[in-house]
């Protein structure tokens, strides 16, 4: 854990890292592509929001981008898998977090569950993006005109079309969800810009986090320097 000052106690408001430099870059383009993609492809979906597909530069353009920007996000994506499925996990502690979830909508998470880097919350929403990401990709690869689609029948083309529509959706309302929870949570959206919180916010929201991960850490880094002194 870098820092400018040498770390000599632990406070509520000493920085920790949540999220590194690589997995903050993938996160903001993962968003970039996200937009692009579903915003150009509610465009050719509903006849109403044709216009949005001018988002690109015309509606031809975006017909040719829409997979392109589709693929970037499905690796960046892949990045933030990687970097976080360790995390995602269910496990048993979180039944917690399940059996209080009346407690948890209500903002009083920190009184009723023990929170391990995400919560429940989060680890379902992860596994069901990583399904609708996977559908999207392999659909969207059967339908692309340009490349592949000529090479399947009309059925196998109808129902890659109904899939990829069905997790769009799923993926869109999820991100809605997300995005709802992250600007409401105070500090996480900054912890994905700036890449830290403060130990009051890891003590609140994910606790079991902060006992079992960074603690150690912390309590090293101290040790380390005081005896530098
Ligand atoms: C403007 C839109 C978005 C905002 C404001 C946002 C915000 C955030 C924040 C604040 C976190 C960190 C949560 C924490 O530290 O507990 C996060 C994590 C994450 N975000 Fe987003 N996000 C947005 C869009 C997206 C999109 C479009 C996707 C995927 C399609 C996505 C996928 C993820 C994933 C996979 C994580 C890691 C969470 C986990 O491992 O469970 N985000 N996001």
């Amino acid at each position: 854990m870098s820092r400018q000052e040498k770390l000599t106690e632990i406070t509520n408001d000493t920085r920790i890292i949540r999220h590194k430099t690589p997995a903050r870059l993938s996160h903001w383009l993962l968003v970039i592509c996200f937009f692009t993609t579903a915003l150009s492809g509610v465009a050719f979906f509903f006849p109403d929001f044709a216009w949005l597909a001018t988002i690109l530069g015309t509606p031809a353009i975006a017909r040719a981008v829409h997979p392109f920007t589709g693929l970037v996000m499905f690796v960046s994506f892949l990045i933030l898998v990687f970097t976080y499925w360790r995390h995602n996990i269910p496990e048993k502690n979180d039944l917690r977090w399940l059996k209080n979830v009346g407690e948890v909508l209500k903002g009083n998470e920190h009184e009723v569950a023990y929170n391990g880097k995400y919560n429940l919350g989060q680890k379902l929403l992860f596994w069901t993006l990583i399904l609708a990401m996977f559908t999207l990709l392999f659909t969207g690869l059967i339908m692309w005109r340009q490349y592949f689609s000529h090479h399947f029948s009309i059925p196998v083309l109808r129902i890659a079309i109904l899939l990829h529509s069905a997790s769009a959706f799923a993926l869109f309302t999820g991100i809605m969800v997300h995005m709802y929870m992250a600007f409401w949570v105070k500090g996480s959206i900054r912890g994905m810009i700036e890449g830290w919180v403060s130990v009051r916010w890891a003590k609140k929201h994910h606790p079991k986090w902060y006992r079992d991960e960074v603690l150690p850490k912390l309590e090293k880094e101290v040790e380390a320097n005081r005896n530098a002194k």
